[in-house]
């Protein structure tokens, strides 16, 4: 099989395995994901792109189809795919990574210093900043019934509304790039999200 060929057969398995519903790992964000890490990649880190392409395509599989079961499950079945599709020799670098790329991953192991890793890092937290960050998260509230904002609420990391999810997360991803390319793409990104709440806060308050 031809490296084109592995591509479009692991599209098809990625689509075919994101959840629906799973609107914060949607195919777009993949699609989203694939162009941020090419460019990263092509200015700056020059892994090989074979394996960056199929590391992005695979990302959020796991998670995505098996979230709140058996995540171990979904990385067998991705394992299971590699080994069918020609893909064995870029298997255990692959699943090392996107073992360790999830932002909320609590136990990373390994080479966590990867270049692969770092690219797809950046490029994955890229797309939870900046306007399409902004849609993400409202639309993910949404999904979870979570109110868009609590006045007064405590924003420790357990935030319920959508904007306490800004100071939980969002607004530290800027500080948690590796790569230049990631930083200079993320500060204007980081400049939007802090103009949306500046206007939010005065759209709540009714001030014109
Ligand atoms: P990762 O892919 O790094 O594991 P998540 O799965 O936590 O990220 O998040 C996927 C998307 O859903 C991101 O855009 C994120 O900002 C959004 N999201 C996650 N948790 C919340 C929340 N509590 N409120 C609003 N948006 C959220
Ligand atoms: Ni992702």
């Amino acid at each position: 099989m031809s490296k084109e060929e592995i591509i479009i057969i692991t599209e098809d398995f990625v689509k075919h395995n994101l959840k629906n519903y799973d609107s914060g790992h949607d195919w777009w964000h993949i699609e989203r994901v694939r162009r941020l890490a090419t460019l990263i990649n092509e200015k700056e880190a020059h892994v090989d792109p074979f394996t960056l392409e199929i590391a992005v395509l695979l990302h959020d599989t796991a998670d995505s189809k098996f979230a709140g079961n058996d995540i171990e499950q979904g990385y067998a079945m991705i394992i299971e795919f590699m080994e069918r599709n020609g893909m064995s020799d870029i298997k255990d670098q692959v699943i090392e990574v996107i073992r360790n790329a999830s932002f909320s991953k609590k136990n990373p192991s390994g080479n966590l210093n990867d270049p692969l890793l770092l690219v797809l890092q950046d490029a994955d937290k890229l797309d939870a900043i900046g306007a399409i960050g902004v849609a993400r998260a409202f639309n993910y509230g949404g999904f979870r019934n979570n109110p868009i904002f609590i006045p007064e609420e405590d924003t420790d990391g357990k935030s319920k509304s959508t904007i306490g999810h800004f100071y939980d997360k969002l607004l530290k991803l800027k500080d948690m790039m590796h790569t230049k390319t990631a930083k200079d793409i993320a500060e204007e990104r980081h400049r939007f999200l802090e103009k949306f709440l500046e206007q939010f806060y005065k759209e709540w308050e009714t001030k014109f």
